[in-house]
């Protein structure tokens, strides 16, 4: 089953512990993270960081693929929903998903003082202050393989680097070879892979 099915084999629990306006699997942000999920079988086989993990959904999915997934978001509640998350599916007992291979951690990406072999960068880069980008770029330029979930429009109050253009730039910098799924959508994905 894909992991998109499998969330929706759980879709009242899901959205009952992600209830506080979250709207995980309905609506534009569910197209959003359905389109994304289906990507994270290229980090398969990795140490990864989930940068900006927020409630933690794509943290469940890569453990399905990773050997260690690390989330991290420095929102407390989107935090907190993660947790709550990982508990019901441990709990409920799905064997897709190995949550003893998840740890999120409730911290900024700048506080991060980790290795990682892959970087899982959903919907994120922009939000990210100068110094919180530094450190990003430090820790995905020691790994093999990245996956960016870009926005084609704007956003006031943010980078500019949703472009998809832009981060294959910033990717190409740190020596990856990119690839762009899904270029026509509005938040096309592009794959890192060193070799
Ligand atoms: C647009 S959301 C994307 C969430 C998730 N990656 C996804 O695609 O569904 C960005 C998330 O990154 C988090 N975030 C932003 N800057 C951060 C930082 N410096 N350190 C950790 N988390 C951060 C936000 O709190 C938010 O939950």
């Amino acid at each position: 089953m894909d992991d998109w099915d499998i969330l929706k084999t759980h879709e009242a629990a899901i959205n009952k512990i992600l209830s506080s306006g979250y709207q995980t699997l309905i609506g534009k942000h569910a197209l959003i993270l359905k389109q994304g999920m289906q990507y994270i079988s290229h980090v398969n086989g990795l140490k990864i960081l989930d940068a900006g993990s927020n409630h933690g959904v794509l943290s469940l999915v890569a453990s399905r693929y990773c050997t260690e997934v690390v989330g991290v978001e420095h929102g407390q509640e989107g935090h907190n929903l993660g947790l709550k998350l990982l508990e019901y599916f441990q709990k409920a007992g799905v064997s897709e998903y190995n949550t003893e291979r998840v740890r999120l951690i409730n911290c900024r990406i700048g506080d991060i003082d980790e290795k990682f072999e892959g970087v899982m960068a959903y919907n994120v880069l922009y939000h990210l202050s100068p110094k919180e980008l530094d450190r990003m770029t430090e820790i995905i330029s020691q790994c093999s393989k990245v996956i960016v979930q870009s926005r084609k429009r704007s956003k006031s109050g943010v980078s500019d680097l949703h472009k998809p253009d832009l981060i294959i730039k910033y990717l190409s910098r740190m020596g990856f070879r990119c690839e762009v799924e899904e270029p026509n959508s509005p938040r096309p994905i592009i794959l890192g892979s060193k070799t």
